[in-house]
């Protein structure tokens, strides 16, 4: 079976962008497609990157926590699901974190030139604001985030107006729209 890693980037339990993952998630597995793999962030123990770059040996960062079992999991992923909300136009701490961290990827893919397969990627992202370019920021940093670990983004689904906890539930457009996307992904 095929794996799937989730990670829920909002720093609040019940966030909106956490909601639309886990329609997404509701959707992958009623197709029972995948073997799922929920990740919280919020509830690792993970340092951001400290610019050491011993993984210019090997392609592993070294620092001794809980990314090192997240690692293996992007590792031994066919696809990879990231929700986060929109914070200073960028994404939350707890995301910018990961990817930081996957430099690592980074410095396997390209630095030592290691192979390593191919994924695919879908991004779930929630704002309080309408503008139009509301996750221009975002969307550029979640592609080369995705690169990292030879990950295309296939689809996002980004909601505007969303602010107050659980606000998503109004919007059933966009939860229908996770839960199909999630149902039909290979
Ligand atoms: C620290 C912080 C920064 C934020 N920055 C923005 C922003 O730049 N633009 C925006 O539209 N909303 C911003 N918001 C609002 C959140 O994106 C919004 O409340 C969203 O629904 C939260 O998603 P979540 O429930 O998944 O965490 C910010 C909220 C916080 C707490």
């Amino acid at each position: 079976m095929k794996k799937l890693i989730a990670f829920y980037g909002s720093p609040r339990i019940g966030g909106n962008s956490s909601i639309l993952l886990s329609k997404f998630i509701e959707g992958v597995r009623d197709s029972k497609k995948y073997e799922v793999h929920e990740i919280i962030l919020r509830e690792l123990n993970m340092s951001p990157c400290l610019e050491i770059y011993k993984c210019k040996e090997t392609g592993r960062c070294i620092i001794n926590d809980d990314f090192q079992k997240i690692y293996d999991l992007i590792e031994s992923a066919h696809t990879v699901a990231l929700s986060s909300p929109v914070m200073f136009y960028a994404v939350s701490a707890h995301t910018k974190i990961l990817m930081d961290r996957c430099q690592s990827f980074w410095v396997k893919k390209y630095f030592l030139k290691k192979e390593m397969s191919e994924k695919d990627g879908y991004f779930f992202c929630v704002g309080a604001t309408k503008g139009i370019k509301l996750f221009d920021g975002i969307l550029m940093s979640v592609k080369y985030f995705f690169d990292t670990f030879n990950c295309k983004l296939k689809e996002s689904i980004l909601v505007r107006g969303v602010d107050e906890k659980g606000e998503i539930l109004k919007h059933n457009e966009y939860l229908k729209m996770a839960y199909e996307l999630g149902k039909k992904i290979d």
